[in-house]
């Protein structure tokens, strides 16, 4: 019973999945799926067909067959042989250029698919390795999985042949298809059996798949290019490598090993039934009861019998290898996102921010990274977070952007709960400038206009941008001006830039966005102190009237802030002016004297050098 359940499972799940692979070829394009399809039926009842015109012919040329005009039949059978043949080569030919037109029409479809899938994600599923697999795992299947729709058609023209085949065997002796059959069954049981524990393994094995691209990425990545070498780490990356490699190859190796001597051992009895239907037809031309032109029809056929039925065992298999790996394609859709974008409300304006009572853990793990923040900030104040590293300035930069929503508490705008508000246009009102922002191998240009990317960025309008964030050196080296890329990854006269100059280019995006509230976390740890103060001077004119949020480990910034907030471990444990916090003398007071004392240390060592 439990049996019966468990193949009906796999019927059905092997039905869904050949439907969703049919239903994305047909998304991918409707006409090479028609024109397949009808090649996928045409082409087999040619096969046959030439088969019974090659019988005709050889017992014509024997004997067997008499007719009144020999010379006219026997070129009409000719003629016949060749406009099958030219249709089945020809169809070939074009069969093979659909497939390849179609196969890359689908394999762009399914990359979209895989990216769209991503962008939607949760941030949470990034710091989930189950999901980072599933989602390495679509992504590198998506090549083999533009194969379905050829195997489906596979499937669909080895079935009509051997239909087709069986039916004529039938007729001549209804055990030949019967023991042909049975004779087959045993590679293709194998072969589906193999498949499904390679795909097991290449599951198992993502992880370390995963862990050997890492390192050869490493090698190969610019980022880690000058510590490679300075660690001189070349030969450590290439062992950790090959010792991934060895471990995966070892486990591939032992079932395929197995899988070839099930191949050898069972491949070998469809070849005994054939040579037995041959010795038996070979017996009865000898009696006179068969023909030469039988035999050629029939070993034609058992040659066209065997190669369908392998056909379709290689389809029926490649199919339930994607299924499985249709099944992983779908199943990365299935991952529940927990930040829901019900809101209906459009956020004009970012007037207020209130925090009533927030705490928040990260997924999966179980330590409050905030406690009870309770706190409302407004657009007429310039609020600075500061605290430790770890404290949770930025988490609490991620919870007001809804990246994640918190477990305990609500966040307010304009005194309305934030998940009330469309998701899109909560964020659109929000200028942000993250920690760990990157550059785009884009042109300079494209890296600050992608902050906004449906208003049009003018030249002029970039410039400005540039000059407002006193940026306009980051030009200085570039042949061409805006237009110029970022990097020579993918251009030679691409434009590199100083770890400064890469901070002032994404605080110059930030700025392109022109929103109504601003949020900077840390932007200005690789400035130089010129650099700094002039942006810094210039925020002050950027920010007016707009609610304002920064960290900054450098408190000498901190002048700019209205209101200081401290956070230590996830809580708060001062607010008010810096006037207030370095009179109350606790933990902003200790922080702002351990960097005056530095600098009062640097500046007395600097004079008994000089
Ligand atoms: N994705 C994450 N998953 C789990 N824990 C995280 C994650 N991101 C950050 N944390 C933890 O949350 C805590 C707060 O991190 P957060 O980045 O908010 O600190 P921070 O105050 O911004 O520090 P810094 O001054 O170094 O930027 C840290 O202990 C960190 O380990
Ligand atoms: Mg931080």
């Amino acid at each position: 019973m439990i049996k019966i359940k468990a193949i009906r499972n796999h019927v059905i799940e092997y039905m869904g999945a050949l439907f969703y692979c049919m239903k994305l070829s047909w998304n991918a394009s409707k006409y090479y799926t028609t024109f397949r399809i009808i090649c996928g039926i045409v082409l087999p009842v040619l096969g046959i067909a030439n088969a019974f015109l090659g019988k005709y012919l050889i017992n014509l040329l024997t004997g067997v067959f008499i007719v009144q005009d020999k010379n006219i039949v026997f070129l009409s059978l000719m003629a016949g042989i060749f406009i099958i043949g030219f249709l089945q080569r020809g169809g070939g030919s074009l069969e093979q250029y659909m497939q390849s037109m179609h196969d890359n029409i689908l394999n762009e479809k399914l990359s979209i698919m895989i990216m769209d899938c991503s962008v939607k994600a949760d941030l949470e599923h990034f710091d989930n390795t189950v999901y980072y697999d599933k989602l390495q795992a679509a992504a590198r299947d998506s090549f083999s999985m533009v194969h379905i729709m050829w195997n489906a058609l596979l499937f669909l023209s080895a079935s009509i042949s051997f239909i087709g085949i069986f039916a004529v065997l039938w007729l001549a002796n209804p055990f030949f298809g019967i023991l042909l059959t049975i004779a087959a069954i045993p590679s293709t049981a194998m072969s589906m059996k193999y498949t499904k524990s390679i795909y097991r393994l290449s599951m198992e094995q993502l992880k370390n798949e995963r862990r050997k691209g890492y390192f050869q990425g490493i090698a190969l990545d610019k980022r880690f290019a000058q510590d490679v070498r300075l660690f001189n780490i070349g030969g450590f990356l290439k062992e950790k490598h090959y010792s991934l490699w060895k471990e995966v190859f070892g486990e591939q190796r032992k079932v395929a090993r197995k899988r070839t001597a099930a191949a050898i051992l069972w491949e070998c009895l469809p070849e005994i039934v054939s040579m037995a239907i041959g010795i038996s037809i070979g017996f009865k031309i000898f009696n006179g009861t068969s023909t030469v032109g039988d035999y050629s029809l029939y070993t034609g056929l058992i040659v066209q019998f065997l190669s369908s039925f392998s056909r379709l065992s290689l389809s029926f298999t490649n199919i339930y290898d994607n299924k499985l790996r249709i099944i992983n394609l779908k199943s990365i859709f299935e991952f529940e996102n927990h930040v829901l974008d019900h809101g209906k409300l459009e956020l004009e304006k970012v007037d207020t921010i209130e925090f009533q009572h927030v705490s928040f853990a990260y997924p999966n793990t179980n330590k409050w990274v905030l406690e009870d923040l309770s706190f409302c900030l407004s657009k007429d104040e310039k609020t600075a977070f500061v605290g430790i590293n770890g404290s949770g300035k930025t988490t609490l930069i991620k919870l007001i952007l809804r990246m994640y929503d918190p477990k305990i508490g609500t966040i307010k705008i304009n005194g309305i709960d934030l998940k009330e508000y469309r998701l899109e246009s909560l964020r659109a009102n929000f200028s942000v400038y993250f920690q760990e922002m990157g550059n785009y191998c884009l042109s300079l240009s494209e890296n600050i206009t992608i902050s906004d990317i449906k208003r049009k960025g003018e030249g002029n309008l970039v410039l400005n941008v540039l000059k407002e964030n006193c940026s306009e050196d980051i030009l200085e080296k570039a042949p061409k001006g805006l237009s110029s890329s970022l990097t020579r990854i993918f251009d030679e006269d691409g434009v590199e830039l100083s770890g400064g100059q890469h901070q002032k280019l994404a605080l110059a995006r930030t700025i392109y966005r022109r929103n109504t509230a601003l949020i900077l976390d840390e932007p200005s740890s690789n400035l130089d102190p010129k650099a700094e103060h002039d942006i810094f001077e210039n925020l002050k004119t950027i920010t007016d009237g707009k609610l304002t949020i920064f960290t900054s480990h450098r408190l000498s910034n901190i002048s700019l802030a209205d209101r200081i907030i401290v956070l230590e471990k996830g809580k708060i444990v001062e607010d008010g002016n810096q006037r207030q916090l370095l009179k109350n003398n606790k933990q902003y007071a200790e922080l702002y004297r351990y960097q005056q004392e530095k600098f009062r240390m640097d500046e007395e060592d600097g004079g008994i050098m000089c």
